[in-house]
């Protein structure tokens, strides 16, 4: 009886001693960053600190804002927190922030294609997605994944101009694990070693190829690279602390541990940018902060997800139907039928062609994969012809010719498609 309470006792001034414990290591831990001014202990306490910065930052809502959640759970995922845990609830909930956000947009657009969204924005999101151990090819139901590669072929001009976005999308496509096309690898550095942006630039058309990996691009990645080195002011920055962020982010994605001194006075710089008499704005933090943390995009998702609590997030994605009628009157055979294809919500015209394909045995198709994404060649064993000047248009709702292929079109409940045998 007397040794039962005892042991009560014990647990509880464990528990209590437990509970104090960390806040006195933590204070000392404080003290320590102004007392011990090192390199080392610098720049580990401006992370600490920046994290702690970045979070006051948040909303009443817990968000830091439309458009930006990404930025900072990815900011927050390189800097410190490596896995977002239920048990850190007060984090967690700006990860189902991110996720509203996301979900907000695309309720209002399915593709995403704004210009807000379609211009390298979503590669953040689908980054932010994968660093919370999320899937990016089901997000609640939506496959980003789709939407992303979509964006190369409907903002292709403006990514033409822009590289440095253009490079964000593949770095994010990379991360998911997608197989980057050659043509987009062709056209982040038509000329390497000349970049619009500069180091900026420079820094995320590096690390695009070094995700990659692929050795047909290794002078043009070691273009980018040297142009960052040689980018370094006698100062020690790399520009502005913005892009001395990036420089910093591409030496270290580059793993190259011998240039790491290259980066020293460039942290130092941008550790004195987000000191707090200094009032860092969010944008500072969240690009400074992976890179004072040695970390860069790269490293997203490099760490073990902890298996996904069944059921928790994603619930069942409704279905719904799309009339898709084939209409042939220009050869011998008179063909006229109509098809009810399932779809679910985030999936394109063309996965209700392979849909219907797969559960219809009265429908098939071929197709083939061409630079803007999947040409229908035969339907029902009907194949174009290029001799014979035959194709298969595609007509909406309305009657007029679809403005993408069938794998850029994203079909919204009761959408009627006609696959129209013509001439050219
Ligand atoms: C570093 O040097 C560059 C180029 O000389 C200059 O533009 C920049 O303002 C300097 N930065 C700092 C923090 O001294
Ligand atoms: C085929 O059908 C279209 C649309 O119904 C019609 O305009 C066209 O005249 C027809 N062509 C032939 C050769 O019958
Ligand atoms: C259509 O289904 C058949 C099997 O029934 C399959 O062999 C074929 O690859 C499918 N076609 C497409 C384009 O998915």
């Amino acid at each position: 009886m007397l040794v039962t309470k005892l042991l009560g006792l014990i647990i509880l001034i464990a528990d209590v001693l437990g509970d104090v414990h960390p806040v006195i290591r933590d204070r000392r831990q404080v003290d320590a960053c102004s007392e011990r001014p090192t390199y080392g202990e610098r720049r580990r306490c401006a992370v600490k600190d920046g994290v702690k910065q970045l979070l006051q930052k948040r909303n009443e809502d817990w968000s830091w804002g439309e458009r930006v959640e990404a930025e900072a759970i990815i900011a927050l995922h390189l800097a410190k927190y490596k896995v977002f845990k239920k048990t850190k609830a007060s984090l967690y909930i700006s990860v189902k922030q991110m996720n509203i956000d996301l979900l907000s947009a695309v309720s209002k657009d399915n593709s995403l294609t704004s210009k807000e969204w379609g211009r390298g924005k979503l590669a953040y999101y689908v980054l932010g997605v994968k660093a919370t151990c999320q899937d990016p090819r089901d997000f609640y139901g939506h496959d980003l994944i789709d939407k992303l590669k979509n964006h190369l072929i409907v903002s292709s001009s403006y990514l033409d101009s822009n590289k440095f976005d253009y490079s964000l999308i593949l770095i994010a496509l990379c991360k998911a694990g997608e197989p980057i096309d050659t043509h987009n690898l062709n056209d982040i550095s038509t000329t390497p070693g000349y970049y619009t942006f500069g180091v900026d630039e420079a820094s995320v058309v590096y690390m695009a190829y070094h995700c990659v990996g692929n050795p047909t691009y290794k002078k043009a990645e070691d273009a980018a690279f040297n142009f960052i080195l040689q980018a370094k002011n006698e100062n020690g920055t790399f520009g502005n602390e913005y892009s001395t962020a990036l420089a910093v982010q591409a030496i270290f994605a580059s793993g190259k541990r011998t240039l790491r001194r290259q980066t020293r006075t460039g942290i130092d710089y941008m550790v004195d940018s987000i000191g707090r008499n200094k009032d860092p704005f969010t944008s500072l933090l969240l690009s400074v902060l992976p890179a004072i943390a040695r970390k860069s995009l790269l490293d997203i998702g490099s760490w073990q997800c902890t298996t996904p609590e069944q059921g928790t997030t994603t619930p069942s994605t409704p279905t719904f139907l799309v009339e898709i009628t084939v209409f042939n009157n220009i050869t011998a055979i008179d063909y006229d039928r109509t098809w009810s294809a399932t779809l679910r919500q985030g999936q394109t015209l063309y996965d209700a062609l392979v849909n219907l394909n797969n559960t219809d045995s009265t429908f098939s198709f071929k197709s083939e994969t061409a630079t803007w994404g999947q040409y229908i060649t035969s339907i029902n064993d009907m194949t174009a012809s290029t001799d014979d000047r035959q194709y298969w248009q595609i007509l909406g709702t309305d009657g007029s010719p679809l403005q993408y292929g069938a794998s850029q079109t994203f079909p919204s409940q009761g959408d009627k498609y006609t696959f129209k045998f013509t001439i050219w």
